[in-house]
């Protein structure tokens, strides 16, 4: 784990962490105006009031001060796929054409494995830059993209999500495998790297229509071969997706039934987007525990659809966001809020900027089942942590002038913030970001 050593540092702002369910308790955040965080060997040691910090821990500890910024845990991210940093913000085309004509085209050179490792670099880079220190990410059919992802992961120390593509039709040859070659990569790649150091990996199968049923199979197969290991796939993103799912499944009930049908459903399957989703589905999902991973601004950039967060919540299905780039528009964790935002605007439910920070951080690192270990500032949990700066452009400068409230703050940030917000990031205990 560490170069850290018994290094221990001292870091003093404005906190804040989410203790509870803020749909529920409307006390959920913890803000402290003037607080602390204690960190030692990769985990948080003590959080709390400044000036209370117990002696034993701070004596000799690192000082930074980051004044009047805002120190939360490091964001959290469902759903993103790295190979596509490069092809983010391509023009004109909804999903099926999107795929073809700028995504496996560019997913196609990952087959080279210093491309590979060299866009997984840069890709961690601007995520970090971002702020977010977990996501869950795909990678492309090539083991090789995942053996760079995993490496560049580890020499930062980061809790990551990912896994190897599989895709065995409806493709070019450049980013297709077989219903074998990927059952077998995966379970290599598992064995490799799920639960080194904090690697862990997620069963990959693209989407229905891009694997035969006998790749499905081999993926509920791995599922039960592997209790702990997540998968991760798209669900009902846009029309003609769902159109094409029903031909090639005609015995399905409805596309998410055709992962029912394989043994992919449950409380470690990730099913980004989730947008045309009937009563039965979402009866299906919360059923089986499965979470869904809403994309806001993919789903606006592809024109895919508006995913209803309240009635998916009020199904009692668990929910996390993603940023989904390249479809998505933006790592930053604000870009994605603002989003989900004006999304729920349209069913006339106002998500409150404590939910969406929520959602970011705690919320997600329990939809992920990690919320033991990340998304909290608390003793114990892991020292992934983004300082804030509130005040990052002269626009919310003079927005946040009118604060009246936390609340007022942080939708300041969520509407208008971008990567300049982030003056700092902690992972594992070590400053890599400011
Ligand atoms: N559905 C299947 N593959 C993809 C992908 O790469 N991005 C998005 N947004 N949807 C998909
Ligand atoms: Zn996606």
């Amino acid at each position: 784990m560490s170069e850290q050593g018994g290094r221990r540092l001292h870091i003093t702002g404005r906190t804040l962490t989410f203790d509870a369910d803020p749909r529920i308790n409307a006390d959920a955040a913890r803000y402290t105006e003037k607080g602390a965080v204690l960190i030692g060997d990769g985990r948080i040691l003590w959080c709390g009031q400044a000036g209370d910090e117990p002696a034993d821990l701070s004596a000799g500890a690192e000082r930074h001060n980051h004044g009047d910024d805002l120190i939360l845990p490091g964001f959290v991210d469902g759903h993103v796929h790295y190979p596509q940093i490069g092809v983010i913000a391509s023009f004109g085309a909804q999903l099926l054409d999107w795929l073809e004509k700028y995504t496996f085209p560019e997913e196609g050179r990952f087959s080279d494995a210093a491309y590979a490792r060299e866009t997984a670099s840069r890709f961690l880079n601007l995520l970090l830059a971002n702020g977010t220190t977990t996501a869950a990410v795909y990678c492309t059919v090539h083991p090789e993209s995942a053996d760079a992802f995993f490496e560049e992961a580890s020499s930062r120390d980061l809790r990551m999500i990912a896994g190897k593509i599989l895709m065995d039709r409806n493709a070019p040859e450049t980013v297709t495998d077989t219903a074998q070659a990927g059952y077998d990569d995966t379970k290599s790649l598992i064995e490799k790297w799920h639960g080194q150091g904090r690697n862990l990996y997620a069963i990959t199968p693209r989407f229905a229509p891009t694997s035969t049923p006998a790749q499905l199979e081999a993926c509920g197969t791995l599922m039960s071969e592997f209790d702990d290991v997540y998968l991760q796939t798209h669900v009902s993103e846009n029309t003609d997706e769902v159109k094409w799912v029903a031909e090639l499944f005609p015995d399905a009930r409805s596309y998410q039934d055709v992962y029912a049908h394989y043994g992919m459903l449950g409380p470690r399957g990730l099913y980004g987007h989730a947008i045309h989703m009937d009563d039965a589905d979402l009866a299906q999902a919360a059923e089986t525990q499965t979470r869904y991973v809403h994309c806001p601004t993919s789903n606006l950039f592809i024109g895919s659809g508006l995913f209803d967060i309240r009635r998916t919540w009020n199904a009692g299905v668990d929910v996390m966001l993603g940023c989904d780039v390249g479809g998505g528009t933006s790592l930053s964790p604000f870009a994605t809020m603002k989003a989900a935002y004006e999304i729920a605007q349209f069913s006339g439910y106002p998500l409150t900027p404590e939910q969406a920070f929520w959602l970011s951080t705690s919320g997600g690192a329990d939809t992920l089942s990690l919320g033991d270990r990340i998304g909290r500032l608390a003793p114990g949990y892991e020292a992934d942590v983004v300082v804030l700066n509130l005040k990052s452009t002269p626009v919310i400068d003079q927005r946040v002038k009118r604060a009246e409230n936390l609340r007022d703050i942080l939708f300041a940030q969520m509407i208008l913030a971008d990567d300049r917000a982030i003056r700092a990031v902690y992972a594992n205990g070590l400053r890599v970001v400011g």
